[in-house]
């Protein structure tokens, strides 16, 4: 079997803040959070720029695979899709812990893989509702 590069826990530089923004964007990933709308490269820019400092990212050879990040006291994660299931998300959960121990998360409860990925690490969550269509 064929060995993986590893994976290193880093923080933010300016070089990630677009491969955050893919990531974020990604059709399968952005199903898994509350805000479903779109955002421009010069919106990521001023958001990472105010809060680079509260993400980290995890690299496979250079490239992000993953972020996790702690905004007004809440976390948030996220893991490249060609790359889930292989420990990344547990990886930067624990670290993301470890810096903000006392971080909350509120997940979506049709979000079935974050809740499992929480579980296994032992983090506590609790579960949000998406809110109502305002119109039919
Ligand atoms: C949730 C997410 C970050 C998990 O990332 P990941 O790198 O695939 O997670 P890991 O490989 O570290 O998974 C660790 C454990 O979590 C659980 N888990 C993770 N994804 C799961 C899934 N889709 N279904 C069931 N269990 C899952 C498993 O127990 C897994 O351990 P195992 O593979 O040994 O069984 C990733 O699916 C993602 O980016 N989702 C979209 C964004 C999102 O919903 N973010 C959360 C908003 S709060």
């Amino acid at each position: 079997m064929s060995q993986q590069p590893p994976l290193t826990i880093s923080n933010v530089k300016p070089e990630h803040y677009e491969p955050i923004r893919r990531m974020r964007l990604h059709p399968s990933n952005r199903a898994g959070f509350l805000d479903q709308g779109s955002f421009s490269e010069a919106d990521q820019q001023l958001y990472m720029e105010a809060h680079a400092a509260s993400y980290i990212v995890c690299l496979s050879e250079g490239e992000p695979v993953g972020y996790a990040g702690v905004v007004e006291n809440d976390i948030r994660i996220c893991t490249n899709p060609e790359f889930k299931k292989r420990g990344i998300g547990a990886k930067m959960l624990r670290e993301i812990v470890r810096r903000f121990p006392d971080a909350k998360a509120k997940i979506l409860r049709d979000n079935v893989g974050s809740q499992a990925l929480f579980e296994r690490c032992g983090v506590p969550f609790i579960l949000i509702d998406r809110p109502s269509p305002s119109r039919p």
